[in-house]
């Protein structure tokens, strides 16, 4: 894929532009990129605070040929590049299903996949926010918040950052699309994530709350849960929180 970065000083959100540009028409590895985002989207219909060069603020554009049950795990996949990419630079992060990047428990980064339906057919974006910065972020925010200058000490190289992400991205998209990419996507993820299996977690869904621990990813990126009550349940979509023994 051969990734074509389009660059704002502001925007309301990247991912609302891939996906126009996406219904509009535009190929597969369309990079939207900026420096403030004014209504940055988080999951579950949070805001994601993009204040000026505190984060990374990216989405790209994406035309999966992938079976219909796996598209899940193109935000699996897009967890390991930033995992990959947070490495580069010496930072050793987990992965939380479904893809939060933690260190040392607190969110360095988060994604958000969206697909859409567009007449060269259904097209995936996949947004990225990096925290680059969290001085500035609102105290209820900067709490549980870490960035890479604060975890290297440095001032980040952003340019650096962007060419690592969006190599590791293009990397990680294509054994997604590969033979057996499915499978190895799922394993790449697991290994890089202490919340693949054994970990006691709590759930929170859109009907209900579960505890239990972690029981390792369905095929199609979905997390399993052996539940206090000794059932299986399979996660499709919730917020999962580490419970303290
Ligand atoms: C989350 O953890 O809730 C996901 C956050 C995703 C934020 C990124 S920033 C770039 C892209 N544009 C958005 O509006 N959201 C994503």
């Amino acid at each position: 894929m051969k990734i074509s970065i389009v660059n704002f000083e502001t925007i309301d959100s990247t991912n609302t532009e891939a996906l126009n540009r996406a219904r509009a028409g535009s190929d597969e590895g369309l990079c939207i990129i900026a420096r403030h985002q004014s209504a940055g989207r988080g999951r579950h219909g949070r805001v994601w605070v993009s204040e000026k060069d505190a984060g990374l603020y990216l989405s790209l554009v994406l035309r999966p040929r992938i079976e219909a049950q796996f598209l899940p795990l193109i935000t699996l996949a897009a967890g390991v590049a930033v995992h990959e990419t947070l490495s580069e630079f010496d930072i050793a992060a987990d992965l939380k299903w479904v893809n939060d990047l933690l260190v040392n428990e607190k969110k360095i980064a988060g994604i958000l996949a969206e697909t859409t339906e567009t007449k060269r057919g259904l097209a995936a974006v996949v947004g990225i926010g990096i925290n680059l910065t969290h001085q500035n972020f609102p105290p209820e925010i900067a709490e549980r918040a870490t960035s890479i200058e604060f975890e290297t000490g440095r001032a980040p190289d952003r340019e650096r950052i962007i060419e690592t992400l969006n190599s590791a991205l293009a990397e990680r998209y294509a054994q997604l699309s590969a033979a057996d990419g499915p499978r190895l996507t799922r394993n790449e993820w697991a290994k890089r994530s202490t919340f693949a299996s054994g970990k006691i977690v709590r759930v929170t869904m859109p009907d209900g709350i579960i505890s239990g621990t972690t029981n390792g990813i369905e095929d199609n990126g979905a997390l399993r849960i052996r539940t206090d009550a000794g059932n299986v349940a399979v996660i499709h979509a919730g917020d999962v929180e580490m419970i303290r023994a």
